[in-house]
Formats: structure tokens, sequence, C-alpha cells
């Protein structure tokens, strides 16, 4: 990625703000396509069809941002877990960051999600019925969210008026937690470099005017639509669901996000030590509190007698040890005549005198010229072992190296070159290493590397781990401009060879293609081509277990007043036992409880079956009382079942019984 797109606009470094960049894109085409939306159940389909096709060059356009962008937010997102998990930058004090992220998850999916319903075509029915189904097989709702999607009699415009609200009110919670997710970086990128964002939104325009996201038919309760153009990043759990129940995919994410909210602690990082303050050396410049990239460092009042109004102060609970504050601190220079060097802020793993007595002894170790010292950072690609000419001094981060330390080694002779090795540009362990020490040595960022230093003599290389030898050729290139005395080669190449833009069209082209097509493809199949579906739901309170007694005169006058009813009444109703038989064939024989905790509500039943198209005959049963043999209501009902038709067999014992929709025969 970084060789097609280059440092700054290398996708991978900057997934996070990405990430907020399409919401924002999201945002703010959701709030064009709710001006001309209209959330009712019945007008909901036309007002997107009029969006698409009466003004595409806008609404449609609009619309398909909206999907596109959401795909892409999705796909962002499960790289960015990927990439933060390989980097192991999840455990120790990093969980916070890691577990808000968790959390983000299913808040991204509850709005895609609803999106899809609101546009109440096909698939939209697909997903109202399946996610109602799934919701159902939490024991929360006394009665199946999936009977309001029976058919058409039983669909409810406030229901769905009410998924609109959750679209538009979940980005909300989802910003919300978006915001908290950064709380613990100082300084967050939450904007990608402009290039980049341009890149990604002409992607997603060139997808949305070729590919154009567009509706099914219209929902039609009656039928069950057989194949659907899934969009895969937000609905592949759907076929799960229909497959193996509702209650396995929730007892599968309920396990997945557990694991993935352990992670952190699988096993538990080894803390280095945070760092401490040594108020003796401390003068509250504040410069460690700026360039903390964890927010670790508060500047609080003085507590010792110094001339200062404030100082430093380490929450260890923050800090990952990374040792920036300590290069920021303007105290830590090995230059100090102090026997004892001790800067205001130090890593207890890593004083800045131990740093100092390195850099002495590896220096007075080379023999070969010409000498190179690097300092290395252990979360970037390794360098080769030390020999005569080469010497290494480990850093816990780059960043930690205080610019004067350079200085020092290349003034006081203890090298002829100092190698400046850490991780690829803008993908620092620690976040913002890289750029706190090129700003240094560039003398925009304090403390700044003095200018008297010979830049020619330094050098950087900024590679990940899996780039060996690229480090290598970077160790070889410095050592010959050392050789020539003329200048490294800028480790950041100012110009991008004119392949690099090809193979970028080439990356957003292969981007574009996988969002459009798992956007829609493969098509799912719900129901073979003669298959239809008997949907057996209804709601039926059973009869009490002991009949009302009536009071006489005498019992009633015993009673208090405000207690006086005429009928005695044991509150408890018997369960409901349903048989279904498909030509003389059983297909559900089931005994539903009755809800509330005193077994006095309805019982509540919701089943869908697949069963081959023709006639049939059906036959259906309900025991509602107390006796163990026979059933109290039954009826029996020829059909002729069409390909994907939706036979609904519901109960109402206030009317005739069982109800069953007109069909023609
Ligand atoms: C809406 C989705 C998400 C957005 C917009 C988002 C955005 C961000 C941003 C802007 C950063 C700070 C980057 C920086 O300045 O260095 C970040 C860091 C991080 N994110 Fe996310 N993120 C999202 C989801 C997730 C998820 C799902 C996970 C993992 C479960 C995750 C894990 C992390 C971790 C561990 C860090 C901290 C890395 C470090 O310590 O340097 N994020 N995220
Ligand atoms: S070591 Fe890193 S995280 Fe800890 S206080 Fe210093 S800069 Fe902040
Ligand atoms: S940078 Fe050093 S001197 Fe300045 S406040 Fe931090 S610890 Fe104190």
């Amino acid at each position: 990625m970084e060789r097609a797109f280059g440092a700054r606009w290398n996708p991978f470094a900057q997934l996070g703000a990405l990430g907020w960049f399409c919401f924002w894109l999201i945002a703010g085409t959701g709030v064009y396509l709710y001006i001309f939306f209209d959330t009712g159940v019945t007008a909901a389909y036309e007002s997107v069809e009029s969006l698409t096709h009466r003004q595409w060059w806008a609404g449609g356009i609009m619309r398909s941002l909206h999907r596109y962008a959401s795909d892409a937010m999705m796909v962002l997102v499960l790289v960015h877990l990927f990439r933060e998990f390989a980097h192991d930058r999840l455990r120790g004090v990093r969980w916070f960051a890691w577990v808000t992220g968790v959390a983000l998850l299913p808040l991204i999916y509850a709005c895609g999600v609803t999106g899809y319903w609101m546009v109440w075509d096909r698939l939209a029915q697909y997903v109202a019925q399946t996610t109602t189904e799934w919701l159902d097989a939490l024991p929360l709702f006394a009665e199946p969210l999936a009977r309001n999607f029976l058919d058409s009699g039983h669909l409810s415009g406030r229901f769905f008026t009410l998924m609109a609200y959750i679209h538009i009110f979940a980005p909300l919670a989802l910003l919300l937690f978006m915001w908290v997710h950064i709380q613990r970086h100082s300084g967050a990128r939450v904007n990608p470099e402009r290039g980049l964002a341009l890149g990604t939104l002409a992607m997603l325009m060139g997808l949305s005017v070729a590919w154009p996201a567009l509706s099914q038919p219209a929902a039609d309760l009656g039928r069950v639509p057989m194949e659907l153009p899934l969009d895969w990043f937000y609905l592949a759990v759907y076929p799960l669901i229909d497959r193996y129940g509702g209650a396995a995919v929730w007892l599968g994410g309920a396990a997945v996000g557990t694991v993935l909210l352990l992670l952190p602690w699988l096993p538990p990082a080894r803390r280095p030590p945070a760092a401490v303050v040594d108020l003796d050396n401390c003068n509250g410049c504040g410069r460690c509190f700026t360039d903390c990239p964890y927010g670790a460092i508060e500047m609080v009042p003085r507590t010792d007698r110094a001339p200062y109004s404030q100082q430093a102060q380490v929450d260890p609970d923050r800090c990952v040890s990374c040792g920036l504050c300590v290069g920021a601190c303007p105290t830590a220079t090995p230059f100090r005549r102090a026997k004892a060097l001790k800067s205001g802020i130090e890593l207890p793993g890593l004083r800045a005198a131990e740093l100092r007595d390195q850099v002495v002894a590896m220096g007075g170790a080379l023999a070969t010229r010409p000498r190179i010292l690097a300092f290395h950072c252990g979360h970037s690609a390794p360098l080769p072992p030390s020999d005569a000419s080469f010497g290494v001094v480990h850093v816990p981060c780059i960043g930690m190296l205080p610019p004067s330390f350079v200085d020092f080694t290349l003034a006081r002779g203890h090298a002829d070159g100092a190698l400046l090795a850490g991780c690829r540009s803008g993908e620092c362990h620690f976040r913002l290493g890289d750029r706190y020490t090129e700003q240094r040595i560039a003398g925009e960022r304090d403390p700044a590397l003095r200018e008297r230093v010979p830049r020619g003599r330094i050098g950087v290389s900024w590679r990940g781990m899996i780039d060996r030898r690229r480090r290598r050729a970077d160790l070889s290139a410095f050592r010959e401009a050392l050789l020539r005395e003329a200048p490294a080669a800028p480790a950041r190449a100012g110009c991008r060879p004119a392949w690099s833009f090809v193979a970028q069209g080439g990356l957003y082209a292969l981007l574009a293609l996988t969002i459009g097509a798992f956007s829609c493809w493969p098509q799912y199949r719900q129901l073979a081509r003669d298959e239809a579906v008997v949907k057996l739901s209804f709601s039926h309170a059973a009869q009490r277990v002991e009949p009302c007694a009536a009071l006489t005169a005498a019992e009633l006058a015993r009673l208090p007043i405000n207690m006086r009813v005429r009928t005695d009444c044991r509150r408890d109703r018997w369960p409901v036992t349903v048989n279904l038989m498909l030509d003389g064939r059983l297909l559900y024989l089931g005994t539903h409880r009755p809800a509330g905790l005193h077994d006095d509500g309805p019982s509540t039943i919701y089943r869908r079956f697949a069963v081959p198209v023709g006639p049939h005959v059906i036959n259906v049963r309900i025991r509602d009382t107390g006796r163990s043999t026979g059933y109290d209501y039954e009826a029996r009902r020829g059909v002729n079942l069409q390909p994907g038709q939706s036979f609904v067999i519901d109960f109402a014992s206030s009317g005739n019984g069982f109800i069953f929709p007109v069909t023609k025969e």
C-alpha cells in the first residue's frame, strides 16, 4: 500500500481516520435522503424509487454513495481491527481503545441493517422478517416481533416508523462511541490526508455512477422473496439465521464478542514501568504534556518549592512506556555536566543516563570507518548485527530519543553517522514517534536539533517489521553516502514514480469492484424454486387452570369494600399445545407456556416451514384446556401452494378459530 499510495497517502496508516471520513459521508448523504424520504410504510418504497430514478443525478448518486460508503466503512473497520490486533496495539493500558472499538461493531451493524429495512422492497422484507425472528430468539418480547410481518394485515406503520427513527439515532450513538473510542489518544487522527480523502470519495463516486444502488421490487408479504441480492458486508449472518436459527447466531455472536473483548488480556501484556517525573529536574515547561500520544500526562500545580507554577504528573494507568515524553523534555540532554544525568521525566526501564552510557560504550567499540551508530526501535524492521563499523542502541520508540543525543553522538565523535531506525512512516507503534523525530530534525518541533549538526550525517529509515531487505538497503545507502561525504537520499521521496499512480488507481478500482460486487452478489436463495412457506403464528390466551367461582353475597360482604369483585379467579392459564399436519405428516408439535410472571398471559407461537409447492391438506389442532388427550380446536384445509407463496395460519379464539388466507385455488 505504501508503495502504491506513497507514505503520506497510505490508507493502511489512516484506517481509523478513513472510518471517520466514511461516517461523515454517510451522515451527509443520509441527511439529503431523509429530506425526500417518506417514513410511512406504504410511501417509503415510492419515495426511494422516485429519488433513485427521477433525480438520479442527485438523489440516485446520494443513495448509492450512502450505501457504498457504508460498505467501505465496514471494510475499513474490519481491516483496522485486524491491523490493531496484528500490531499488538490492544494489550496493556491500550485495552480501552480495543474494547470501545469492539462496542462499535454492533452499532455499525445496527445502522446498516436498519438502513436496508427502510427501502421496503423485497430485500427489506427479508431483512425485516429475519431480523425480527432473530430478535425473537431472545426472551425479551411477550409477543413475537416477527408477527408484525406475517402479512400486510399485520404490518404496523408505527413499527416501521420506529425502525426509521432507530436508523437515525443509531448513527448518533455511533458517533458518541467513536468519540469515546479515541478519548485516550491525544490529537487522534480523525481526518485522513486530503489527497487520500479525495481519492476515496472519487472511488465511491465512480462506483455510484457506474453501478447505482437500486431497489428490488416492492415488498409483498404474501410472497417469500426467493432470490436476494444480499449486501454481504452487513447481511452475511442472515443466511446463518435461516439455517441454524436466531438462538445459535446469538450464541455464536456472543462467543465471538467475548473472545474479542478478552483479547487484550490473552495473555496480559508484560507492562514496562510507567514514566516517572523527577521534580528536581522538571521546570514545568509542559512539552511532555503536549507530546504524550496517550494523554497520560497532566500539568498540575507545583508541589515543591521550585520557582515554577506547574509540574508534570504521569497517570500510570494510561502510560504505555513509549518514552516520547523523554524525547520532548529539554532537560534530557547528554551534554549536561551533572555527573548523574537525570531528566525531568524518565523511563525506569531506560534512563537518560543509561542511554548516554550506551552511546559512549557502543561508539567506543566502533573501529572501521564510516562508524555508524543506529538508534533502533524494536517494533520496526530489524537491523543487521553489530560489527566493527556498526553499532545499535535500542529504544522503545525512536521518538524517545532527544535530538541532543544525535548531536552528542556526532559532535563528541562517538560515530561518523547516526541512523534513526523506526517504524514505517505514519505507522509508529506509539502513533507519533516518526512524526516528532522528523519535525525535531527539521527544527519544526521543540526540542529541535541544533542547526550546527550536519544533516548529511544523519540517516533515517522508516521501515515496518516486514521490510527487512529495504532496511538493510537503507543502511547500505547511508554507509555509501557517508563514504562519499554526500548527504544521504531522503528516506521520504518527495516525488512518486509514475507507476505508483497507476498502482494506486488499480487498487482503488479493485476496492470499488469488491465493494460493488459483494454489496449484491452472490445472490442468496432463501427458498428452492419448488417451495412455498407455511407460517403458523398466533397469540392465544388458554383457558384458566381453574374456572372462576361466583361469590355469594355473604362472601362478598366479608371482603373489604375496595376488593369486592363478584368472581374469584386463579390467574394462571393452561399452556397451549399445537399440532400441525401436512398431508397426514407431522410438521409441528409443540407446547407453549403462557406469558407473564403468573402464567396468566397469552401463549404465542411463530414458526416458518418451507414445504413443496402443489396441492396439500393442512390439518391444524390446538389444545388450550387441561385435557390430556384430544384437541379443543381443529381445522382442515385443502390448499394448492404456488412457488414462493407465504401461507399464514393464524388463530383468534374470539372469532371463528383458525384464520387462513384467502387463496386462489
Ligand atoms: C467506527 C469504527 C472505528 C473508527 C472510526 C475508529 C477510529 C479510530 C481512530 C481515529 C483511532 C486513532 C488513530 C490514531 O490517531 O492513531 C483508532 C485507534 C484504535 N482503534 Fe479504532 N476505530 C473504529 C473501530 C475500531 C474497532 C472495531 C477496533 C477493534 C476492535 C478498534 C481498535 C482500535 C485500537 C486498538 C486503536 C488504538 C491504537 C493505538 O493504541 O495506537 N477500532 N481508531
Ligand atoms: S512514556 Fe509515553 S505514554 Fe507514558 S507518559 Fe511518556 S509519552 Fe506518555
Ligand atoms: S518536558 Fe520535562 S521539564 Fe517539561 S514539564 Fe515535562 S518533565 Fe517537566
